[in-house]
């Protein structure tokens, strides 16, 4: 039986943590792939020195070379510059974009039959690029972000709540930006909602807060952008596929009709298997539910038309 394989793109912050984090659910054998020399190479071998004390059996190796990526099941794109202090995602987008095609390209050139998983900024943006460049089908392209948004969303209202985080339950959808829509709504604790529990000046706070998670992050940390939670919600989503999981998760796909959009990338609940994307879970929003979708939109279309693809 082939032993599940899983490429990461970009051994920066994102890209080691996510190795990390597959090595440590022991997930996957893991490739880790960057321009620059020696980088990849000394974090893999690092990794590969933690299995005998974490207890995974896993292959890793660090590379410049894609010929070692053949074969992945998933490939998670990383690679791109970070967010600094006053840089928004967009400013970030043209650069980004030369890195993830080039990514994209190499990725299916070796492992035709991937899953991708996007995560470099501006994500919406990126894996468009990454959908238009690579020629796969929508269901194998996915951009990571609703993952983050809904964990950083629920860990502010767990703290708030006193509770164990696991046990709220929480939705953001749309871009992966200050546009974001985390819903009030269908937020709860252990099946009962939020809104019940939380004054609604407490609740404004969370939700403006988790818009601007990551800008919090790159304020603290001035030369970057967050990395653990990055890095694992990628590596929950390949997990979702490699064991064909059906697990429910926020994530970026290409919408064709779902929600009343088409032909956009928007961060929506999806069931995450084997095959990538395998079904987008519609239901029924309030006016001003759409309304805030209807923004996030518009700025996604933006950013797809500045990519020039
Ligand atoms: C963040 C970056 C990854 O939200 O966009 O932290």
């Amino acid at each position: 039986m082939k032993r599940p394989k899983v490429t990461i793109i970009g051994a920066g912050n994102v890209g080691a943590t996510a190795a990390h984090w597959a090595l440590s659910r022991n997930i996957a054998d893991v490739v880790l792939l960057d321009v620059m020399e020696g980088i990849p190479q000394g974090k893999a071998l690092d990794l590969l020195q933690a299995g005998p004390v974490d207890g995974f059996n896993r292959r890793v190796i660090g590379s410049n070379d894609y010929r070692d990526s053949v074969d992945s099941d998933v490939v998670i794109i990383t690679a791109g510059l970070a967010r600094k202090p006053g840089m928004s995602r967009d400013d970030l987008l043209a650069k980004n974009v030369e890195i993830v095609k080039s990514c994209a390209e190499q990725a299916v050139k070796y492992s035709p039959n991937c899953v991708l998983i996007v995560v470099t900024n501006p994500i919406d943006a990126m894996v468009y690029t990454a959908f238009k460049i690579s020629g796969l089908p929508r269901q194998r392209v996915i951009g990571m972000a609703g993952v983050l948004d809904s964990a950083r969303y629920r860990a502010f209202l767990a703290e708030a709540l006193g509770v164990a985080p696991r046990d709220v339950n929480a939705l953001v959808m749309g871009i992966h930006g200050d546009n974001m829509l985390p819903l009030v709504r269908l937020a709860n604790v252990g099946g009962v909602p939020v809104a019940d529990l939380l004054d609604a000046d407490t609740i404004a706070e969370i939700v403006k807060r988790t818009q601007h998670g990551g800008a919090e992050i790159v304020n603290h940390l001035k030369t970057g952008s967050a990395f653990y939670t990055p890095g694992l919600a990628a590596i929950e989503m390949a997990e979702a596929v490699l064991t064909d999981a059906k697990r429910v998760l926020p994530c970026a796909a290409w919408l064709e009709g779902e929600f009343g959009i088409s032909g956009c990338f928007l961060g929506v609940p999806v069931v995450v298997g084997s095959a990538g994307v395998e079904r987008i879970i519609e239901f029924p929003l309030t006016k001003e539910e759409r309304a805030a979708l209807a923004e996030s939109e518009t700025i996604v279309r933006d950013q797809m038309r500045a990519t020039g693809l």
